[in-house]
């Protein structure tokens, strides 16, 4: 991470601006953010109720078990009374407030998800999925979540009230920067019945982007290759997700398995072992780069969406195989049109998820 983080400030000392910002952007996905809206619903005697929407537009990165936290820094000495949706790890002192005591007194506070089982009257529309996001693209009632807070000790009009700054956004596997928070054009509602139009008092925004400088750096799934004459098999490489118990045994290590099957005449099924110990994957994506990719004459028992001339990536059906559970594999079958001579045919780069997997070297 340190030496990543040197890495960076290295890029950015040591070119122009606009080719870092090339650098450093996803060639597949450069608009892709995670975006976190505050809505001010309503002022109260002491504060505000607002609504804080968390949407990942990515299109191929999701954020899995055990999900999102949300931090930020309060300006003043703001309190949180109370919160639907969400709930906050950190408490801090509230010894200050007799009677009535605040949910949390954090100058820091941090909000993570309620899980799908939390009873109704903690809940509010769009909460409750246990901190995953999925990728817009893949399923867009999925890809966001909400939480409602009502915030004391601030401002109660547009004028006086302040913004809650300096937001942080963890996830299982890092590589979220937040930038700075802006007051945008106040949201519009529409009710679920179309007729009535509300808006928000006041709305902020807060954009934060994924960089795999700022990631956790060890790999988390690796790519085997197989061939139906049994004349290209090739193994994930070993130690490819690291050691994680000495002695280092000659395997991969990998909770996930994306084994690339060719079989007969460019077609290739694709099939994805999940090892992980109580974690089962919902709502998948796997980008694929690969030289034929520019023209695929089928994809079967999946779903897919080009994001570059070379580049797709696929998704699981619904009741099929959207969800890859512990210990399972699913699996999905693409035609590519031919390999131009190439032998293995196989893929340039693959990401599970968004995170890289280790592909093995091609044998001499
Ligand atoms: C964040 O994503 C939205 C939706 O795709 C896009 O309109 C916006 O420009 C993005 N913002 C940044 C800073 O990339
Ligand atoms: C909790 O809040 C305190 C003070 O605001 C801060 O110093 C601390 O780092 C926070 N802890 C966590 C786990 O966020
Ligand atoms: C969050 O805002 C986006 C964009 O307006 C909207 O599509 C989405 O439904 C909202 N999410 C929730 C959970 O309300
Ligand atoms: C504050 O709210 C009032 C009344 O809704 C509105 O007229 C005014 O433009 C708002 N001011 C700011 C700075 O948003
Ligand atoms: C928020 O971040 C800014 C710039 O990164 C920093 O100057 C400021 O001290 C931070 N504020 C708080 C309250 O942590
Ligand atoms: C994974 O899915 C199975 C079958 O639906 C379920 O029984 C199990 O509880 C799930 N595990 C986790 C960790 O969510
Ligand atoms: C998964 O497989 C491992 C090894 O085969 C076994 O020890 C473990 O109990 C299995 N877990 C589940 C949830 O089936």
């Amino acid at each position: 991470m340190k030496l990543h983080f040197s890495l960076l400030l290295l890029l950015l000392l040591s070119c122009s601006a606009i080719l870092c910002s090339a650098a450093l952007s996803d060639p597949y996905d450069p608009d892709g953010n995670i975006t976190i809206r505050w809505d001010i619903l309503l002022w109260t005697p002491d504060g505000y109720v607002a609504t804080v929407n968390i949407t990942n537009y990515q299109k191929y990165r999701t954020v899995q078990a055990p999900g999102w936290k949300l931090g930020w820094t309060w300006a003043h000495r703001q309190v949180v009374w109370a919160s639907m949706g969400a709930r906050f790890l950190n408490h801090s002192d509230c010894s200050r407030f007799k009677g009535s005591i605040p949910l949390t007194c954090a100058k820091q506070p941090v909000a993570v998800d309620l899980m799908t089982d939390a009873p109704y009257n903690v809940q509010v529309a769009g909460c409750c999925k246990g901190g995953l996001l999925a990728s817009r693209f893949e399923r867009t009632e999925r890809s966001t979540a909400a939480f409602q807070i009502t915030v004391g000790l601030d401002g109660t009009t547009n004028r006086t009230v302040s913004m809650p700054r300096n937001f942080t956004l963890q996830v299982p596997r890092g590589g979220y920067t937040c930038g700075p928070t802006k007051t945008v054009r106040p949201t519009r509602f529409i009710t679920p019945d179309g007729r009535r139009v509300t808006q928000a008092l006041v709305t902020w925004e807060v954009v934060c982007k994924y960089s795999s400088y700022m990631a956790q750096t060890t790999p988390s799934c690796c790519v085997s290759l197989s061939s139906s004459d049994h004349k290209r098999n090739v193994a994930c490489p070993p130690y490819a997700c690291g050691c994680t118990k000495r002695p280092c045994h000659n395997d991969h290590k990998c909770p996930l398995v994306v084994n690339w099957h060719r079989e007969a005449k460019g077609g290739v099924r694709v099939s994805m072992t999940n090892s992980n110990i109580n974690l089962n994957y919902s709502d998948w994506t796997l980008l694929v780069n690969h030289p034929s990719l520019n023209h695929l004459n089928y994809v079967s028992h999946a779903k897919y969406k080009r994001l570059s001339p070379n580049g797709v990536v696929f998704w699981g059906l619904k009741d099929d195989n959207q969800v890859i559970r512990t210990n399972s594999t699913i699996s999905w079958g693409v035609g590519l049109g031919g390999c131009n001579g190439d032998r293995w045919c196989s893929p340039r780069a693959i990401y599970f998820n968004g995170d890289q997997c280790v592909i093995p070297p091609r044998p001499k």
